[in-house]
């Protein structure tokens, strides 16, 4: 990348910024309309997993609090993909993809199933499979994209990004897990995982050879918004502390920085590349956002 295009790079990307801001000064609004209760007790109880007492031992009123809200936290953001695969669905039926919308719409039952099997977790832990929404912005239609570049936007960002994150640390807690129907539960929802990622590196792998040098341009200064969006939203659910005890790791409380690390390491030596492959400027991006990420953490950013 030179100096020229840096600087049309940063420009369109002041420009998607401000564009940001102003969906969502309206989403402020909107959203707290759109919050919602959701209770799952019902599908948890259908779902009916039992934990023994043998296997619960050793987890102090701490450590069961801590996991319950661990998996409540987990329903909450599967039963959120389940809303974000519903709008790609939309997305890719007018991008004129109909097989990958139909691969979406199934990965909406595939979410909702999630939350139900996270819910299932809370309640045998002794905990309510309920909880209030937080506010949840409209997933981004790309107004200024035509269809099929709107469609790959978030098909990278959910799929390429997003869920190939999820298998590598879903993954991760289903070979700490302890009890054998959790990790069973696990490897469930990491076989769904598996495939809603490699959708979208299907999808990528069709449209790339086709990708003209503008359309991949944009789509680059699109990755840098993209990755940045995923080191907030993956450093927002994974704590900045080590290992709790072997008790609660086996109940699925993980260890926020060995998940930390296995992010990282998912991004660098997996997504990157990946992309990259595709022709994209993977690691340009990637460089990008970790500035923009490193700039809204430093001290001299603070109000
Ligand atoms: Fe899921
Ligand atoms: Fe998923």
């Amino acid at each position: 990348m030179n100096a020229n295009l840096d600087l049309a790079g940063a420009a369109r990307r002041a420009q998607l910024d401000l564009a940001d801001a102003a969906r969502r000064a309206h989403l402020d609004l909107a959203g707290a309309a759109r919050r919602a209760h959701l209770d799952l007790a019902g599908a948890a109880r259908r779902v009916g997993l039992t934990l023994t007492t043998a296997e619960l031992a050793g987890l102090d009123d701490h450590a069961r609090l801590s996991a319950i809200a661990t998996w409540r936290g987990r329903m909450i953001n599967e039963h959120v993909s389940a809303r974000v695969f519903a709008s790609l669905e939309r997305q890719l039926a007018r991008a004129g993809r109909p097989t990958d919308a139909r691969a979406a719409a199934r990965m909406v039952g595939d979410e909702h199933r999630h939350a139900e099997l996270c819910a299932a977790v809370v309640e045998a832990l002794g905990g309510a499979p309920a909880a209030e929404l937080p506010e949840l912005p409209a997933v981004p239609e790309h107004a200024d994209a035509d269809p099929l570049e709107a469609a790959l936007r978030n098909v990278l960002s959910i799929s390429c990004l997003s869920e190939t994150v999820a298998v590598a640390l879903i993954d991760a807690e289903r070979r700490a897990a302890g009890p054998p129907a959790l990790a069973t539960l696990l490897a469930q929802i990491v076989a769904d995982e598996v495939q809603h990622a490699r959708s979208g590196w299907r999808l990528l792998e069709d449209c790339a050879p086709r990708l003209g040098p503008d359309l991949r341009a944009r789509l680059d200064d699109y990755l840098v918004l993209a990755f940045a969006h995923l080191v907030e939203h993956e450093l927002a659910h994974l704590p900045a502390r080590p290992a709790p005890s072997p008790a609660a790791e086996a109940i699925g409380v993980c260890d926020g920085l060995g998940a930390r690390q296995l992010f990282f390491a998912t991004v660098e030596q997996i997504i990157v590349p990946g992309l990259q492959a595709h022709g994209l400027d993977a690691v340009g991006a990637w460089r990008a956002a970790q500035r923009i990420g490193a700039a809204a953490s430093s001290p001299a950013s603070a109000p």
